[in-house]
């Protein structure tokens, strides 16, 4: 089975934007972290990045059809979209949210996600480990 692992606006720039938030990590070490982690529970991933919303909302569309799960890093989206937050109440299969920094202790303009309303589950504050703790709970839960 396929995890889809979603990446929202700005995190291709990760390792170099504000890493005192969101860590040295670039988005290929984290990818490399969660093909390792689903690795050990028999799964495989399809890991992507857009900083275009509507490209997010074709992804999720997408997994629908085989995926057997979402990871998904809505980055500012969490906030602000309820196009993403329409797309993930019409999947079927697990939806896992992941932030690497905490935005309830962020500035008050990250305290609504409306991409938790839909979630399964959220990871948030855990940097990037975060992310394998996701792809071990959605084994769990597909
Ligand atoms: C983020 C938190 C969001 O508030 C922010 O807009 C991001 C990253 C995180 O992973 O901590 O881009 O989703």
């Amino acid at each position: 089975s396929t995890l889809m692992i979603l990446n929202g606006p700005n995190l291709n720039l990760l390792g170099t934007r504000e890493p005192e938030i969101y860590g040295h990590e670039t988005l290929a070490d984290i990818e490399s972290l969660c093909a390792k982690a689903a690795a050990e529970h028999g799964l495989s991933i399809d890991f992507r990045q857009s900083n275009h919303e509507g490209v997010l909302i074709d992804w999720i569309q997408e997994a629908r059809n085989g995926f057997a799960a979402i990871i998904i890093n809505p980055a500012a989206y969490t906030h602000t979209s309820i196009a993403l937050h329409d797309a993930l109440k019409t999947v079927s299969i697990p939806v896992i949210e992941v932030h690497i920094s905490d935005p309830e202790k962020r500035e008050a303009f990250r305290h609504q996600s409306y991409v938790g309303l839909v979630a399964n589950r959220t990871i948030s504050g855990k940097g990037a480990a975060g992310y394998a703790e996701a792809v071990a709970i959605a084994a769990k839960l597909i």
